[in-house]
């Protein structure tokens, strides 16, 4: 068998970004000793409200010709709004990538695990376990619209929803392949067309029509306000939930609220084709508030690291990441401030990582 080697792009941005990423790689490296693939580095000193400071700017004119063609890259959060504002260094650099390389996947895991305390009552480990896949291009983000009559009595604001049936088309797709790889097949999706009467009855047209490719997935779908009621009361019933760009934004965050603690959440930001690299990153941003201080938790950076072996097809070596992230989470002193503990971010990063020596 040929060598497997992944080229990342390495970014670990500002705050606990820079304290989460070195014990991603670390959980990284373990895995490709123990699975025989080589994971190779290319660290970029971009991104970060630093280089802003220094630059004027989040990245270098030329970052996509420094950033190359790597299988994905590997990031940890971007934002210190003590420098720089928030819009400034996330459109200067997180959504510069998600709309150049066309990662029209927003992926985020939603899985109660033993050891994490739920918001919600009376659930146990077992209970939640879907996914949320947003659409990350079109639909309510949109920049056609405008204002008018500005400062006058008839001041008037429009911005218009766009949903292509190529862009849709292509997130439905991802979302039914991906409840094909599951034990329940199932596909909700969110919906709202007794309300907004144009672009959501398109939506479920194209849901009805790419459901009937897949005659073994079963398919649902519920408006957007009752379903988000039920991640709160039935999480139980929901298998892969598709959403678009609004809806998606809002139940994916939602969704990992329902299952515990930012400080664990991972998020995959896919060009599923792999004509571009994805980017795979924890939920969370750079935490100022404890930042420097090693006390962040690094899983849904570890977390984020098994997403991006998946998307390798590196399954093995992905299942034993997410075995390791479970087994530390049963141990009480492996567990960071936000779970109640007092292990540091390096005691945690480290003991998952011998756990797959
Ligand atoms: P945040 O996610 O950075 O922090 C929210 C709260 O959760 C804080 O109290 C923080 O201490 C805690 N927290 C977050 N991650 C944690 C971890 N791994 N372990 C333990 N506790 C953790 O969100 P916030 O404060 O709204 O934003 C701070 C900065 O991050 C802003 O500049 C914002 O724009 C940026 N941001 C960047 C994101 C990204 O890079 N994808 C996503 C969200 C925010
Ligand atoms: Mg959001």
């Amino acid at each position: 068998m040929s060598e497997r080697i992944y080229d990342i792009a390495v970014i670990s941005g500002d705050g606990i970004g820079k304290e989460v990423v070195p014990e991603g790689i670390r959980v990284l490296e373990a895995a490709a000793r123990r699975h025989g693939f080589t994971i190779r580095q290319k660290w970029h000193d971009f991104a970060h409200c630093d280089y802003y400071a220094k630059h004027g700017r989040m990245m270098p004119e030329t970052w996509k010709e420094e950033i190359g063609k790597p299988a994905a890259i590997f990031f940890g959060a971007v934002g210190w709004p003590e420098i720089v504002p928030d819009h400034i260094s996330l459109w200067g650099s997180l959504l510069q990538f998600r709309r150049e390389y066309d990662q029209y996947v927003n992926l985020r895991p939603v899985r109660l695990m033993e050891g994490v305390p739920c918001p919600l009552a009376g659930r146990k480990p077992g209970d939640i376990d879907f996914w949320v896949v947003r659409e990350n291009t079109e639909g309510e983000y949109s920049a056609i619209g405008g204002r008018m009559f500005e400062g006058t009595e008839r001041e008037m604001v429009m911005q218009e929803t766009v949903m292509t049936r190529k862009g849709v088309d292509r997130i439905l797709k991802f979302a039914f392949d991906l409840a094909q790889t599951r034990p329940r097949k199932l596909v909700s999706s969110a919906t709202k067309s007794n309300g907004i009467a144009i672009t959501m009855p398109y939506w479920d047209e194209r849901v009805e029509a790419m459901a009937s490719s897949y005659p073994d997935v079963a398919w649902n779908k519920f408006h957007i306000d009752i379903l988000s009621a039920n991640f709160v009361l039935k999480p139980q019933i929901f298998d892969v939930v598709v959403g678009s760009n609004l809806f998606g934004d809002i139940l994916s965050d939602l969704g990992p609220a329902c299952a515990g603690t930012i400080g664990i959440a991972p998020s995959g930001n896919i060009n599923p084709e792999g004509v571009n690299p994805s980017l795979f990153e924890p939920v969370h941003g750079s935490a100022p508030d404890i930042a420097g201080q090693n006390l962040a938790n690094p899983i849904g950076q570890i977390w984020s690291a098994a997403m991006m072996l998946e998307h390798f097809g590196e399954t093995g070596a992905a299942a034993d990441i997410m075995h390791a992230v479970e087994t530390a989470l049963k141990e009480p002193k492996l567990r960071t401030r936000d779970l109640g503990g007092s292990a540091d971010t390096q005691t945690c990063g480290k003991a998952i990582a011998s756990l797959l020596a």
